[in-house]
């Protein structure tokens, strides 16, 4: 079977993704960027999800992966795009029940990962159609993108996103440095067909196919 990539974002209707660098999802329910409708559809997607791909920067903000038991029974495996390695402190060391990867250029962290029973697949320059070869070679068929920016970004330039659910929440951010559903420096546009669109109170989620 082959990968299937969809990207899950709340975005701002300025295109923001949060306010600040390493903000968590906590924090953007307590000044309603999301809500927990947001929360729920999010939960709803990793029960139908076999991994989930995301950068550095999105996890060392939640500090976690989520636990959500999927379809099958189990928690969906966490990819990280990371160069540098996640600080010892974070809890995503210690889910030994949530099958963990880093993907990296090179090894990292190689000790930790070993104790803490976390993967490093090592992949050339971290490039991402390598990188859903190992996905499809390990099984991992139904796989979420779930950003930041920089890694949406690279998804999108490679024209490796298949569907992208959004949900639009009615707020400006307007930060300067605020982090962006897709950092700037695509080489061409990306378009869209809309699937569908549904209105629960104040967020509209909608779920589009990427066209290729
Ligand atoms: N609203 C939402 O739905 C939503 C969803 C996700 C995230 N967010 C927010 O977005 C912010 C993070 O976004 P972000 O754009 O700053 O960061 P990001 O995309 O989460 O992570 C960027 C990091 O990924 C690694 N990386 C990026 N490109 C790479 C490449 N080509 N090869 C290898 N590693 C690569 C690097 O890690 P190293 O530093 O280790 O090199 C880089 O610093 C956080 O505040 C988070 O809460 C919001």
């Amino acid at each position: 079977m082959s990968v299937t990539i969809t990207n899950v974002m709340a975005i701002s209707l300025d295109g923001m993704i949060g306010m600040h660098a390493l903000e968590s999802d906590v924090e953007r329910r307590a000044y309603n960027f999301t809500n927990m409708d947001d929360r729920e559809f999010v939960r709803e997607q990793l029960e139908q999800a076999d991994a989930v791909i995301t950068g550095a920067n999105s996890l060392r903000a939640s500090g976690s992966a989520w636990r959500v038991r999927n379809d099958r029974g189990v928690n969906p495996a966490w990819i990280v795009f990371t160069t540098k390695g996640l600080a010892e402190g974070l809890d995503f060391w210690g889910q030994k029940d949530v099958q963990r990867v880093l993907v990296s250029p090179f090894p990292i962290q190689e000790a930790l990962c070993a104790a803490s029973g976390v993967k490093n697949w090592i992949i050339p320059e971290n490039s991402p159609s390598s990188l859903i070869k190992k996905l499809e070679s390990e099984n991992f068929n139904r796989v979420l993108l779930f950003g930041g920016g920089a890694i949406n970004k690279l998804f999108y330039e490679h024209g490796l996103v298949d569907f992208a659910k959004i949900t639009v929440c009615p707020l400006l951010i307007g930060g300067v440095n605020s982090p962006r559903f897709v950092n700037p420096g695509l080489t061409s546009p990306t378009h869209f067909t809309l699937i569908s669109s549904v209105l629960r109170e104040n967020l509209v989620f909608l779920t589009y196919r990427v066209k290729r």
